[in-house]
């Protein structure tokens, strides 16, 4: 909420011309609870009566001279080209005033104020309200015209810091957001978002109505046309001025638009579609991006959301249900395709926010990308070199894979880059690629610490290394194969266990070769990848949260469809079988290069167990929910070896131990691991496990979904907070867990 504006403390305020523009600002003034005199000149003395009678103003003339010595502010809200002249009238009668304007261009009337005055007296400080109607006059006047606008300021070095601060107190006083920077630049961004769409609005309409004198053609007119040509009925006088007074910056802009209209002509010509496709999705999405901006949201925004679930205890865990798109997949899928030669058509993609962000970094880079529709995308390769520099920092959510992948193959590029993401993900390490990448020979700068935000120099020779991984991660291997992409010779990476290996699968499915041997992969630099088509499985990590859902809980019966089973993912259904899950694979398959099966699983009673080391990188993201498996088994679960928990998108070993503490379960906290005390018992019946409560998923999208699952065996509700993010990976969680069977209710907390 921004702040009731308050009135500005000058003694009287003079508006030089009281049009529409004028004349909101006289009504915003009255509405700020301006108390001073408001007094306006104009050469209609129409206008001026109207505005008296409208109660606006509280007196007026149709001469400027007998107004001047009263007010201690003067507006300028007269025609561009007629500025010189009142400026003339001013001059002499100019004492310790502030003078402001509200012209459309700044270069010329500053040009104006100097001949007048030999130079930009301090106390004037030029400006432009970006807001405006096509209806004119002072009848139009409407005090919220300037409410949430930008007005531009366009100080010089040697303006008066007084007078600067009084002309931002007027305009702060009428609700409007205040901007600053030179003329020039002013001029040249007007030209392009303002004067070149009303030229072109009034070329159109013009060219219209001259092959049909009768103006018949307008009757057969829809939405777009209107929607379109709406400035074309502004002031003409006024437009005129403009496009004299800002000839060159316009021209500029014309000749811009031209050579854009020339592409897409040679593209209508020639029927190329995939020149088309790329303009209008480009513009299309710049198009979303201007709306979210204009609407004030964005992604960041959503991070704002404070969701809490209210999940009831009890239920059964039935039914037949696919869950969405393998998150590391969906990343990769777009990464791959849009570095490929060739067009690459996705189905099952993740449409998470994590995911979305990723697709949405690489429009940023001028990459056409369809979709997504119900998880079909379109990727239109540019290949390897073909990506281009950003407007601005690519913002990647709350995502460590998409900031550790992508800085591996942003370090190969020719232009900079920065990479930010949310709260979660700035607390993040990233010493972890940067260190490596740097001995590649990239330039990696990262905040205090080696955490995001992460600036990348483009334009460095990379050349490949042999690195042997500290610490067991498939995104730090990920990050230097595809920096490997762009780097002279072979790039090998070694790893202590075996992680997920979606990038090896996948580059060979684009046909770029990677080596495998025993515990290292390899790849040769410079190549090509070539499109290919991909099919994403559903994903494990969030089907977990079902297996375990109906592994605890009796009378459950579920099954999973088309769940992707990598061997390099599988710890969870290893673990739950080892502590005494009916779990089955069915019709076990390949699809796309990646093993898919139907899970089937029923309720069985859980015994504790000692968690095998080596699965632990193989079932890394299924922890939380497996904790909850060992609250609801027979004895006690260790878990050791686990420190990476720890910097996942929270600490998920303290955030799990601090909730099931909560909740009763007994366990210990280790460095690198816990233990849990499983509340289940050999000869028991009961239907509670342990008590309800409030817990904090401390904005983890794991430790939410986990806990709503570990209210199928408490005794009381189980109150969770901070879940937004949960869209991260599971969009339609809430869904298809009552669905299945949860009574979960979701709320939007203030
Ligand atoms: C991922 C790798 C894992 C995992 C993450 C996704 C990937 O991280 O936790 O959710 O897509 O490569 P680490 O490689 O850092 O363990």
């Amino acid at each position: 909420m921004s702040a009731m504006p308050c009135a500005p403390a000058e003694r009287g305020i003079l508006i030089v011309g009281l049009g529409l523009i004028g004349g909101s600002l006289a009504a915003a003034l009255k509405a700020s609870g301006y108390r001073g005199r408001i007094v306006a000149c104009d050469r209609d003395a129409d206008e001026v009566a109207r505005g008296i009678d409208m109660g606006l103003i509280d007196d007026g003339g149709t001469q400027l001279a007998p107004w001047v010595a009263e007010s201690s502010l003067i507006v300028l809200a007269v025609p561009v080209l007629a500025m010189e002249d009142v400026l003339r009238t001013l001059a002499p009668r100019l004492d310790a005033q502030v003078v402001t304007d509200v012209g459309s261009t700044k270069g010329a009337i500053e040009a104006a104020v100097v001949r007048v005055f030999g130079h930009l007296p301090p106390r004037f400080v030029l400006g432009h309200p970006i807001a405006g109607s096509e209806k004119n006059g002072v009848a139009a006047a409407d005090a919220s015209l300037y409410r949430q606008h930008k007005v531009i300021l366009t100080p010089r070095e040697d303006t008066d810091p007084d007078a600067l601060a009084r002309v931002r107190a007027l305009w702060a006083a009428c609700g409007a957001q205040l901007l600053e920077m030179t003329p020039e630049r002013h001029d040249q961004v007007l030209a392009r978002t303002s004067h070149l769409p009303h030229l072109l609005a009034f070329s159109l309409v013009d060219t219209l109505a001259r092959q049909d004198e009768r103006l018949d053609i307008f009757r057969y007119a829809a939405g777009g046309f209107r929607d379109f040509t709406r400035i074309a009925g502004s002031d003409p006088v006024m437009w005129r001025d403009i496009f004299s007074a800002n000839r060159d910056a316009v021209l500029g802009a014309l000749d811009e638009f031209e050579a854009g209209v020339a592409r897409l002509r040679r593209a209508v010509t020639e029927g190329d579609g995939d020149a088309m496709l790329a303009v209008f999705d480009r513009a299309s999405h710049a198009r979303q991006y201007f709306d979210t901006l204009l609407n004030q949201t964005s992604y960041q925004a959503m991070e704002q959301r404070n969701i809490r679930y209210r999940v009831s205890p009890g239920g059964a865990v039935r039914g037949q249900i696919r869950v969405p798109g393998d998150k590391s997949i969906s990343h990769r899928s777009i990464m791959l395709g849009a570095l490929a030669d060739g067009v690459t058509e996705v189905h099952g993609f993740l449409e998470g926010e994590d995911s979305l962000a990723t697709l949405q970094a690489f429009r940023e880079m001028g990459v056409a990308i369809e979709g997504p529709h119900h998880g079909r995308v379109t990727i239109h390769g540019v290949g390897l070199h073909g990506l281009t520099a950003p407007a601005g920092p690519l913002y990647v959510g709350n995502s460590g894979t998409a900031m550790r992948l992508f800085a591996g193959l942003l370090a190969g590029q020719a232009f900079d880059t920065e990479l930010t993401g949310d709260v979660s993900l700035n607390k993040r390490p990233m010493g972890r690629i940067a260190d490596p990448l740097r001995e590649m020979g990239a330039v990696i700068e990262t905040a205090e610490g080696g955490r995001p935000p992460l600036t990348i120099r483009g334009g460095q020779a990379l050349s490949g290394i042999r690195y042997d991984m500290p610490m067991a991660s498939a995104q730090v291997k990920s990050c230097l194969l595809l920096a490997g992409l762009y780097a002279e010779g072979e790039t090998r990476v070694r790893e202590p266990a075996p992680t997920r290996d979606h990038t090896e699968r996948m580059l060979n499915g684009f046909g770029y070769p990677v080596q495998r041997d025993g515990d290292e992969a390899w790849l040769q630099g410079g190549g090509r990848l070539a499109a290919s088509p991909i099919d994403v499985p559903s994903d494990i990590s969030s089907a977990t949260f079902f297996l375990v859902a109906a592994a605890i809980t009796p009378g459950s019966d579920l099954l999973l469809e088309h769940v992707g089973i990598n061997p390099t993912r599988i710890g969870v259904i290893n673990i739950l079988q080892a502590m005494g899950a009916d779990l089955t694979l069915q019709e076990p398959r390949e699809v796309g290069g990646e093993p898919v099966a139907d899970i089937r699983i029923r309720y069985a009673p859980l015994k504790g167990i000692d968690i095998p080391t080596d699965q632990v990188p193989l079932a890394i993201d299924e922890f939380p929910a497996l904790f909850v498996a060992a609250a609801n088994a027979e004895g006690v679960t260790r878990l050791r070896g686990a420190e990476e928990l720890r910097v996942k998108e929270s600490d998920r070993i303290q955030a799990m131990a601090d909730g099931l503490t909560t909740l009763g379960v007994d366990n210990t906290v280790y460095p690198d691991g816990i233990d849990i005390v499983g509340r289940a018992r050999a000869d028991e019946t009961p239907a509670a496990h342990y008590r309800g409560g409030r817990v904090d998923s401390l904005g983890d999208h794991r430790i939410a979904m986990a806990f709503a699952v570990a209210a199928l065996r408490a005794s009381d509700e189980i109150v969770i907070d901070d879940c937004a993010n949960v869209a991260t990976s599971f969009p339609g969680f809430v869904d298809l867990a009552r669905r299945v069977g949860l009574v979960l209710d979701e709320q939007e907390v203030s």
